[in-house]
């Protein structure tokens, strides 16, 4: 019995020693098995953010002795090409913020049968069996949180009267966009029911405030049309929901043009370096800072317990309309002018 015991004691200590020089990176490329086998990291061009984020994956996976390969697609036509060259290298797992998750169908099923595990980074894929994971945040907890800042800024609770308001949505092939959108109306649509807001352009359904590609140019055509159609006769306009820094800032570009009232308060995502310096400047309220190295870390953990073949315990489930998929959730921070030395890269 005792020896049986000192047999599982010893065999459990090597069995620690060699998951930690794993973790702990000492033996590179050691910790997957296979050399050879790297990390594919496949994001988005449409932000800054997807850029820090991809330097941050890649200085974690290095330090701790995973190969990466990082790449950028601004469509999804190249997205998925980058996945299938991605699945042909047999890679030890595929982190993807995907440009459209509809596309990667049949990309997905290929890495799939080729047991390569897809970690969803910021953007869950729907509508797929092969997701393996979600890392992110909670982004209808996002809207809510844009559309409470504008909330609290009017006084719409306790203030009578009616705020001119406009509302803009993200890119409709991103799943992120619907779930921005859904949590900020949540809030505002009993003030707008109410009309304790009014939308003047009428633009409300999410179909009428998307923004094709999340571009920062195609909010600035918009914000224009609205403005020299809508609110020429001095209209003032008291907020712009904006559900990331990006279209933020074609929205401030449109209201230079072609508005003259008080400036509104205009939300944002990500504090980009511009939105930060518009907030500092009154030209921007809100913004939400995710720090990649929230997720970073996350990814890390999952990429390192496939790599030793462990189970990877997970906290929380999100469906994706064809099953739970293992999420992790990371806490993002509300930023007003007040707090903005606490942005994780300001400080
Ligand atoms: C991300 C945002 C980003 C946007 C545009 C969303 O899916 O959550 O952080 O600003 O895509 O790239």
């Amino acid at each position: 019995m005792k020896r049986w015991a000192m047999f599982l004691t010893l065999a459990l200590c090597l069995f620690c020693m060699m998951a930690l020089t794993g973790c702990g990176g000492k033996q590179d490329n050691k910790v997957g098995g296979n050399p050879d086998q790297i990390v594919a990291m496949l994001l988005p061009e449409s932000s800054e953010i997807w850029h820090r984020s991809g330097l941050a994956l890649q200085e974690t996976l290095e330090k701790n002795g995973f190969r990466n390969d990082l790449r950028f697609a601004r469509t999804a036509e190249e997205q998925t090409e980058q996945f299938r060259e991605a699945v042909s290298q047999k890679p030890l797992a595929i982190i993807i913020g995907a440009v459209d998750g509809d596309a990667m169908k049949d990309a997905l099923a290929e890495a799939a049968n080729q047991g390569v595990p897809v970690i969803a980074y910021d953007r869950l894929i729907m509508n797929s069996p092969h997701v393996s994971y979600f890392v992110g945040y909670d982004a209808k907890e996002i809207g809510r949180s844009q559309a409470r800042s504008i909330e609290r800024t009017l006084r719409l609770m306790e203030k009578p009267g009616s705020d001119n308001i406009e509302i803009f949505a993200g890119d409709p092939k991103d799943n992120n966009s619907h779930l921005f959108y859904e949590g900020a109306m949540e809030i505002l649509q009993p003030y707008l029911d109410r009309k304790r807001l009014v939308i003047p352009s009428a633009e409300e359904s999410f179909e009428k405030a998307a923004t094709n590609d999340w571009s920062a140019e195609n909010a600035k055509a918009r914000m224009s049309r609205i403005l020299q159609l809508t609110y020429a006769n001095d209209r003032p306009l008291s907020a712009v929901l904006s559900p990331n820094d990006t279209l933020a800032g074609g929205i401030r570009e449109a209201l230079d043009l072609y508005y003259k009232g008080q400036w509104p308060f205009i939300t944002g995502l990500d504090a980009d370096p511009e939105a930060v310096r518009a907030i500092a400047a009154d030209r921007q309220g809100m913004t939400i800072d995710k720090p990649p190295s929230l997720p970073v870390k996350e990814c890390l953990r999952l990429v390192q317990d496939i790599a030793t073949g462990q189970s990877v315990p997970t906290p929380s489930k999100l469906n994706n309309g064809m099953r739970d998929v293992p999420a992790v959730l990371c806490k993002p921070a509300v930023i007003y002018k007040h707090n903005l030395e606490s942005v994780h890269w300001a400080q």
